[in-house]
């Protein structure tokens, strides 16, 4: 079948059965398609450019756009697609192939609109002129994100983490330093195609096949590097009592395995077992040990023991990570995250009835909206004077480091996701 095709059927599936995009191109790896790379390309950008797209067909045609039945509409945002942003592509071939499927998905009269609408094309840039309209379609995000982000960051850093918003997201690994090192790594892997992260451990590679032989062998783990610092924070020793609350698909608790040497004594709660499968196969492939998996709601979670240390790596908004999750933007609404603060409260306040006296709780979350942040932790703070926050002063570049020692990272800083951590210790 051809790209166009495999393309167009995904993204019917994303619209009509609000399937999720990376989990439908991922079901396509290993099979016999060659143009996965492109199919990939034309998924991710059209979802990702959906609003402008949409906005440019509303130009072009006298129906109001979502009259159109979803096939056509989605045939449209396709062709509007590849004319704005694959150059390597000529107008011919985009409208031909376009009309084509038209006409088989749809039959000859619409074939013959499409064609119209696309050889007839010309780009509108004169966008709307009040500032949240105008960024949320010239960048393709939701209205209420914009709005949100214009009044925690202002309109320069709102552009900025809406165009990174809207790349390719960057590829970077960690080291699995139990059996691996850095030189055997640079021995093995040129430094014109990997560089050092601000994150000690974690790489940076231009394309996933450099790295694919090191996954496989368990000597790496495809995590970005924001996702280090938590781990990094909690700061696992020999002998220590961990509890990873939230743990699946098990990047940190991997991480802080292996932090651990294997000699601390981890366990791994997720409230979906189904999850646990994937958890282990990874645990496996990095010859990790020491770690336990455990089924079970951290809000009400209890153990035999206390733990030394917790994580809490929340359920959150994704808000930092929209570049990888490309159709998250569209479904995620703003009363998701007043919802989601609920539970990441109830999960810090029951975590810390499990912590020891002078226990560390390292609270993440790959969200940059306050409201799943800060706030959280200052709420937890007034409620439980026991607790105190531990500057991350010294652990990470400063320019992450928040004036109260929080970490913030946000997606336009060089190959980091948006994030937050904080590291609280309970005096009494
Ligand atoms: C942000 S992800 C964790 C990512 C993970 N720490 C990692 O580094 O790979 C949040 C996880 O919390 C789990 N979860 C959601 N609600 C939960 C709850 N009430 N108790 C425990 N786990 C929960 C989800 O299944 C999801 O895997």
């Amino acid at each position: 079948m051809k790209s166009i095709q495999t393309a167009f059927r995904i993204l019917l599936k994303v619209e009509k059965e609000k399937a999720y995009a990376d989990k439908l191109l991922e079901n396509l790896r290993g099979g016999s398609l060659v143009n996965l790379p492109f199919i990939t390309e034309l998924v991710n950008g059209t979802i990702r450019w959906q609003l402008r797209l949409d906005w440019q067909i509303q130009n072009s045609i006298h129906k109001k756009i979502n009259k159109l039945q979803t096939k056509l509409r989605i045939i449209l945002r396709l062709g509007i697609y590849q004319l704005l942003f694959i150059e390597s592509l000529e107008k011919e071939v985009i409208v031909n192939e376009s009309v084509n499927l038209a006409k088989k998905e749809l039959g000859s009269h619409w074939g013959n609109f499409v064609n119209a609408v696309l050889r007839n094309f010309e780009e509108n840039t004169d966008y709307p002129k009040d500032v949240v309209r105008r960024i949320s379609i010239e960048h393709s995000h939701p209205e209420w994100i914009v709005e949100r982000w214009l009044s925690e960051f202002g309109e320069l850093k709102t552009i900025d983490l809406c165009k990174v918003d809207n790349e390719r997201p960057k590829i970077t690994f960690r080291l699995n330093k139990t059996i691996f090192t850095e030189e055997q790594l640079f021995l093995e892997l040129s430094r014109d195609f990997c560089k050092k992260t601000e994150i000690k451990d974690f790489y940076e590679v231009f394309t996933f096949r450099q790295i694919k032989p090191f996954l496989i062998k368990g000597l790496a783990s495809i995590q970005n590097t924001s996702a280090g610092i938590p781990s990094i924070l909690l700061d696992p020793q020999k002998g220590e009592r961990i509890l990873d609350a939230c743990c699946a698909p098990g990047g940190k608790l991997t991480h802080i395995a292996e932090l651990s040497n294997c000699e601390a004594e981890i366990i791994g709660l997720d409230k979906f077992e189904a999850k646990q499968k994937l958890i282990n196969q990874n645990i496996k492939r990095l010859g990790l040990s020491n770690i336990a998996l455990v089924a079970g709601n951290a809000t009400e979670f209890s153990y035999k023991d206390k733990f030394d240390k917790i994580i809490a790596d929340v359920p959150c908004s994704g808000l930092g990570v929209l570049n990888k999750r490309v159709d998250m933007r569209w479904k995620r609404k703003n009363e998701d995250v007043e919802k989601i603060t609920k539970v990441q409260s109830a999960i810090l306040e029951n975590l810390a009835k499990n912590l020891k006296k002078g226990g560390v709780l390292v609270y993440c979350t790959c969200s940059i909206d306050s409201r799943e942040n800060e706030e959280i932790v200052h709420k937890f703070l007034v409620k439980h004077p026991e607790f105190e926050i531990e500057s991350a002063k010294g652990k990470v570049p400063k320019e992450f480091l928040t004036e109260e020692g929080f970490v913030r990272t946000f997606q336009y800083q060089s190959n980091f996701d948006g994030s937050f951590a904080a590291k609280l210790v309970k005096t009494a």
